[in-house]
């Protein structure tokens, strides 16, 4: 069998095609655009690369970008004082912290400093709750365009065993939120689960969200299954060039899974795509307008 690749670049343009659409009807209701704050601290080179990437989106997408790059040094008042003013600026729908923050500041102060409303990331406790409990808040993005890609590619999820491969608070724990929410009956795993190639052959959906390049071997999978991969490493190889890889062993894979995401081009894109989505649901929430179509 030869797998299906879903192509997350397709599905991330026609989402923004979406957003687009919803911010221009923004625009003309309340006279103003929807305005994205990223704050990027420090000189981490993926991070500032990942934030040109987000900011130029977001223009591309008719939305206002507002920019605070800072130095590593700041401390952690300075910005919490940040972090204040963006959630009084009205002008400001959502707020991204970039993350990793230097060591020397508390992550969570900050992240639980976001107001809730603004907290396009869905990292504030307040989002993570009402993702638990069903309710409407803002969901993080690589879990939301996780959950996008494999709607497109399966339709109705009800039913099917699904995988989570790692427990982080940024992806593995509101993809299972997401998935069950989806009445999927979920596992997750993780570095303590026993027999994990056994636990991942039982499942009809696997999302794999370790950062462990090529953990997920071709022979763990259910034939057939769908493999959502979130893993992007960049790993030097045996010519000393370097290679993005997922966590899954993509070549194996594509052996015996149904459909998969590739690295690159898979899970990516989907996760700005989606941070646009969250910044227009939460300027139209903000304005008391109703959640725009399609998204
Ligand atoms: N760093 C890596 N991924 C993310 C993300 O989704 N949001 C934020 N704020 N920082 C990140």
């Amino acid at each position: 069998m030869t797998a299906k690749l879903i192509d997350g670049r397709a599905a991330a343009a026609r989402l923004r095609g979406r957003v687009a659409e919803a911010a221009a009807d923004f625009r003309g209701r309340t006279g103003r655009a929807p305005g994205l704050a990223v704050v990027l601290v420090g000189e981490h080179p993926p991070s500032a690369a990942y934030v040109r990437s987000k900011i130029k989106a977001t223009l591309e997408a008719g939305m206002e970008s507002f920019e605070h790059r800072l130095p590593a040094e700041i401390s952690g008042e300075d910005l919490l004082a940040l972090v204040d003013r963006l959630n009084a600026d009205d002008r400001v729908d959502g707020i991204l912290v970039q993350l990793p923050l230097p060591g020397h500041v508390d992550d969570q102060a900050i992240l639980t400093r976001v107001d809730p409303a603004k907290d396009v990331d869905g990292f504030h406790p307040i989002n993570a709750g009402l993702l638990a409990t069903g309710l409407d808040g803002l969901v993080p993005c690589t879990p939301l365009g996780c959950l996008m890609l494999l709607q497109d590619e399966l339709g109705d999820l009800r039913g099917l065993d699904a995988v989570v491969v790692g427990r982080s608070n940024i992806v593995g724990k509101p993809m299972a939120q997401l998935l069950l929410r989806a009445s999927c009956t979920v596992t997750i795993a993780h570095s303590r689960t026993r027999n994990l190639p056994d636990v991942v052959r039982r499942s009809d959906i696997v999302v794999a969200a370790v950062g462990r390049p090529e953990m997920v071997r071709g022979d763990w999978l259910k034939p057939g299954a769908t493999v959502i991969d979130v893993g992007q490493e960049r790993v030097e190889q045996p010519d000393g060039t370097r290679k993005l890889l997922g966590d899954v062993a993509f070549d194996e894979a594509l052996d015996v899974a149904g459909a998969i995401t590739p690295v690159p081009g898979g899970v990516g894109p989907m996760t700005i795509a989606c941070l646009l989505r969250n910044t227009a649901v939460a300027a139209h929430r903000r304005e008391g307008l109703p959640k725009p179509q399609g998204l």
